[in-house]
């Protein structure tokens, strides 16, 4: 690892073009592992992300060893998201206005360990609470336990976020993909963690 200081910055709504080529191969190098497995491609990143930078409200945390970006994390109103997000609150009788919608975060392996996952989280949260958002809501790819590309010293990350005060809810969404060694895309579904202020889910 570097011996350099690492930086945090934090940028807002079309602030974020710059680092959106930056933000989508490092998707697509920490994705590529379990429990994505995602086989992903830089046009396809760009377009999926340029959402970012349509939203004043959108938030990314960026952080750089030196030069070289090595992680990052963003945020938005689920407002302001692909449907595939908002139809299962709004199927729930959840007001989408009041969620903000923490996406990605990437962190390069070798940079783990060290609190940045508490720092993007921390960031996120206090963003989303000045905007008085009541919910904050986030989603992960849900495996069986004896996926047979689980590495075995594999850990899911569920502990972490119980901890920040997230539960896991009964919303799901259907996401598509394609994974390392698959032909074409197929169906994943995306569980969804949910926090908020004022009610108890
Ligand atoms: C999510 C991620 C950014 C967290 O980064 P991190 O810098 O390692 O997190 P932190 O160092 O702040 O650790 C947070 C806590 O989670 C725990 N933790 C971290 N990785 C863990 C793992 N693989 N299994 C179990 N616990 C883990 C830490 O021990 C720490 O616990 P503590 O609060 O009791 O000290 C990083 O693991 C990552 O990029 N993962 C791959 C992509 C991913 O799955 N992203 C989440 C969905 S978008």
């Amino acid at each position: 690892m570097s011996s350099h200081l690492l930086r945090t910055d934090v940028v807002m709504g079309q602030n974020i073009e710059k680092y959106l080529n930056d933000l989508a191969k490092l998707r697509i190098e920490v994705f590529k592992d379990y429990p994505y497995l995602y086989d992903g491609n830089l046009d396809y990143e760009s377009n999926y992300l340029a959402k970012y930078c349509k939203d004043r409200k959108s938030i990314a945390v960026i952080v750089k060893d030196g030069d070289r970006i090595v992680g990052a994390s963003t945020a938005m109103p689920l407002s302001s998201e692909h449907e595939e997000f908002k139809l299962p609150f709004k199927n729930s009788g959840i007001d989408i206005n009041d969620v903000y919608y923490l996406a990605e975060s990437v962190l390069l392996p070798e940079y783990r360990g060290r609190g940045l996952g508490h720092r993007f989280f921390d960031f996120r949260e206090s963003h989303a609470s000045a905007l008085r958002f009541s919910i904050t809501a986030f989603c992960a790819v849900e495996r069986p336990t004896d996926h047979p590309s689980a590495p075995a010293d594999y850990s899911p990350l569920d502990e972490f976020w119980k901890s920040r005060g997230y539960r896991k809810s009964p919303l799901t969404s259907e996401f598509k993909w394609k994974e390392i060694g698959e032909s074409e895309e197929s169906p994943k579904t995306m569980r969804f963690w949910l926090k908020s202020t004022n009610k108890d889910f």
